[in-house]
């Protein structure tokens, strides 16, 4: 498989190790990187050279024109994602798109749609890089097993801190190119782990703030969610926290479970206490471990854990571990997030439809506060 990416800015890099050591693992050897394409020339080129990559370019179209990629990872600013994924899906080729996939759930309606129309079975999958550390996969098995009993309190804690000069980049910071705050930017990769732990949400209520930074979206947001188990969460997510971290607690009717990390996690990051009476978890949680057999990247949560599943079954012509119905119900909940947060109303799964304005953009019709950005969004994109 010939593998291209495109965008050459900062989370481009960590594609790049990630499909490099794809070859290492058995029924890949055959994954190769060959292509990076950038608006910026000199990045590409500087790409390419840092990661000896045979063609480096500037123009998508030319790139699927010349029928020598079967795989895109798309590393641009998000506003981008869709209409790039939309020509690869066209041309055959699978994408692979960074988080936050796309900025509204209406975008991501039009991203199921693409993959439908697109041609040769083309995939669409998005990186969730979290989901697959052993820790997690461990988690959701010993739920699935009852292992842990009934799930039943949640906590989820993004607390991040980002100066103001963070935001200097045009793109950042905005709804209609960023899709929202620390929300959709930041929190929504430790929420759509809990997602993939309790399953179905049901419910939130929200409150949003822009307290600090200059910018138009929030810098911190909290949310109550219930889930259709009846448990319940906590989740807040601030780019306003000098010690930062990334916190994920989960009491169930057998133990608590909790993961203190950054960016990424390894098997250290996570801990288990048993309720009383209920030691025999401890057991059952080491003996998982010791039954794991193959732990990719020594069981971390980075872009190679997820990768290794996504391309066997792309390999294979199966669908990849993250479909387009998965990036969908972590989208849906940043937007009812905001629009609780927005609205003062309590939302309920399923609520937010066409017609409705966060259903278009996680903003929906503005938030609560004058913007501050306003250079126009072609500039800011070009
Ligand atoms: N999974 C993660 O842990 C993680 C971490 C950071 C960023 N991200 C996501 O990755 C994406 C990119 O973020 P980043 O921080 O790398 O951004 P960045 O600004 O560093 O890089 C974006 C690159 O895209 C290029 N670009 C812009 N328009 C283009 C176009 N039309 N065609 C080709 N290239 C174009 C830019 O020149 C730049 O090199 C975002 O969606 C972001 O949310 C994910």
């Amino acid at each position: 498989m010939k593998v291209s990416i495109l965008g050459a800015g900062a989370i481009a890099h960590a594609h790049a190790e990630a499909v490099e050591a794809l070859a290492r693992y058995s029924g890949l050897e055959g994954v190769e990187l060959t292509g990076v394409v950038d608006v910026d020339a000199a990045r590409a080129a500087e790409f390419a050279a840092r990661h000896g990559i045979a063609h480096h370019g500037t123009d998508l179209s030319a790139l699927l024109a010349g029928g020598d990629v079967d795989v895109l990872h798309i590393c641009t600013p998000p506003s981008l994602h869709l209409e790039q994924a939309r020509a690869a899906l066209a041309a055959g080729v699978h994408v692979v798109v960074e988080k936050p996939a796309v900025l509204s759930l209406a975008e991501i309606d039009a991203m199921a749609e693409a993959e439908r129309a697109g041609t040769g079975g083309a995939r669409f999958t998005q990186i969730v890089q979290h989901r697959f550390g052993s820790g997690a996969v461990r988690l959701r098995r010993l739920l699935g097993d009852g292992a842990l009993g009934r799930p039943l309190v949640a906590v989820c804690d993004t607390l991040w801190f980002r100066p103001p000069e963070y935001f200097d980049v045009p793109w950042r910071g905005r709804f209609d190119t960023e899709g929202g705050g620390p929300t959709m930017g930041h929190g929504i990769h430790q929420f759509d782990l809990l997602v993939s732990i309790l399953g179905e949400w049901t419910e939130v209520r929200a409150m949003a703030g822009r307290l600090a930074r200059d910018v138009d979206t929030e810098d911190v947001s909290m949310a109550m969610v219930r889930f259709s188990s009846g448990a319940m969460a906590s989740i807040t997510n601030s780019l306003l926290s000098p010690r930062q971290t990334s916190f994920l607690r989960l009491d169930t009717e057998r133990a608590t479970v909790e993961l203190e990390h950054l960016y990424g996690y390894d098997d250290d990051a996570w801990s288990i206490t048993a309720a009383p009476g209920s030691e025999d978890v401890l057991q059952a949680w080491s003996d998982d471990v010791a039954a794991e057999g193959e732990q990719v990247d020594g069981g971390r949560s980075g872009h190679l854990a997820q990768l290794v599943p996504t391309y066997r079954a792309l390999v294979a012509g199966e669908t990849p571990p993250i479909t387009v119905a998965d990036a969908r119900g972590t989208l849906e909940l940043a937007a009812a997030i905001y629009r609780s947060a927005f609205t003062g109303d309590t939302v309920v799964r399923g609520e937010i439809s066409a017609g409705d304005p966060f259903y278009d953009s996680m903003g929906g019709a503005g938030a609560p506060w004058p913007p501050v950005k306003d250079v126009p969004v072609q500039e800011v994109t070009a």
